[in-house]
């Protein structure tokens, strides 16, 4: 069997030589989007340690911190996804992952406290137990981009109790509990009864925390209720939206506010109370959510890539809509 790649001579490596060394040497699988994400990897990798002169008792102390950041993770705490978040690679890969055409609903951050435990509610009722919180109503509609409804839409729906913290956050607790997930009904609409957001810390008893300390950054994020719509079709939809004036609206620790998320809860007038038998004055928010086509995500992520692609000097190709190096 001829070899696909020549092994490199890995001898004598040197700051000057190591990169493509190493390029070299992981390029022998098959999987060419494997290759690059590698080739990429190492380069930036390498650039890094060559631009910052980088010493030996600093790269351990990264390696510490990322061993730290293991060691604390568990089963309901995703440190690696809070160390993304505070270097607002999640925000990043978001963007690129699911561009929006205008007028679509832009997206936000995860978070590391999505769960997939939450229970199925029907119209009307509470996703939360919380009697500290302030009682809110959510009338939300899905619609297409040219305003038409769309029904069966999945919508998860998850936010922290009056303190601040998720359900999950909790070392006992008896299930899940500001959480919850309905489906948009044939006028593509469903509404629920919850809490209105209050800002809460991320956790920074651990070593994200530590960092941020140490860059002289607060952990809050500003008062919000995640959402995560998905049909089969439609690009799937990560996002968020945040309470306008909130003190943290411009300095979200994780970077995930965005003025067009920005909504107000106001008082339920009598017929809007009577209409969703709720009292005179609860806090309602309309919100709607614009989803883009699966193939319209799609093509928006094709053009964006190859106009990347094309500043980088080397013929790419997409494959499964991501670029590899069109080596034919
Ligand atoms: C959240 O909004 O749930 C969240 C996002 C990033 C880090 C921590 C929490
Ligand atoms: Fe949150």
């Amino acid at each position: 069997m001829t070899p696909q790649h020549t092994t490199p001579v890995l001898k004598d490596l040197n700051i000057d030589n190591i990169t493509a060394n190493t390029i070299a040497i992981n390029s022998q699988g098959s999987d060419a989007r494997m290759q690059y994400l590698m080739e990429r990897l190492v380069t930036h990798m390498h650039d890094f340690a060559r631009e910052t002169r980088l010493s030996t008792k600093e790269w351990m102390a990264a390696l510490n911190f990322l061993v730290q950041v293991g060691q604390i993770s568990s089963d309901v705490r995703h440190e690696f996804i809070l160390l993304s978040d505070i270097l607002g690679l999640s925000l990043l890969v978001d963007a690129i992952d699911h561009p929006k055409p205008p007028g679509a609903t832009e997206g936000s951050l995860l978070g590391p406290f999505h769960t997939h435990e939450a229970e199925s509610i029907t119209d009307g009722e509470s996703m939360s137990s919380d009697p500290k919180g302030e009682p809110c109503i959510v009338i939300g509609s899905v619609k297409d981009a040219q305003g038409n409804p769309i029904s069966g839409v999945k919508v998860d729906i998850w936010e922290t109790d009056s303190t601040g913290h998720y359900d999950v956050q909790y070392n006992e607790r008896d299930g899940p509990d500001g959480r919850c997930y309905m489906h948009s009904d044939d006028n593509g609409t469903f509404w629920f009864k919850a809490i209105v957001p209050v800002p809460y810390p991320i956790p920074h008893d651990g070593p994200v925390g530590q960092l941020l300390k140490l860059l002289n950054r607060h952990p809050w994020r500003p008062s919000h209720m995640h959402f995560m719509l998905e049909k089969e079709g439609w690009d799937h939809l990560i996002t968020a939206v945040y309470l306008r004036g909130d003190p943290y609206e411009t300095s979200d620790a994780v970077f995930g506010v965005k003025e067009s998320l920005i909504v107000e809860f106001t008082p339920a007038d009598q017929s809007t109370a009577k209409q969703y038998n709720v009292a005179v004055g609860t806090k309602v928010l309309r919100q709607d959510f614009i989803l883009v086509s699966k193939e319209e995500a799609d093509a928006l992520k094709d053009k964006n890539a190859l106009e990347a692609m094309a500043s980088l000097g080397r013929r790419m190709k997409l494959v499964d809509h991501l670029p590899v190096p069109d080596l034919d």
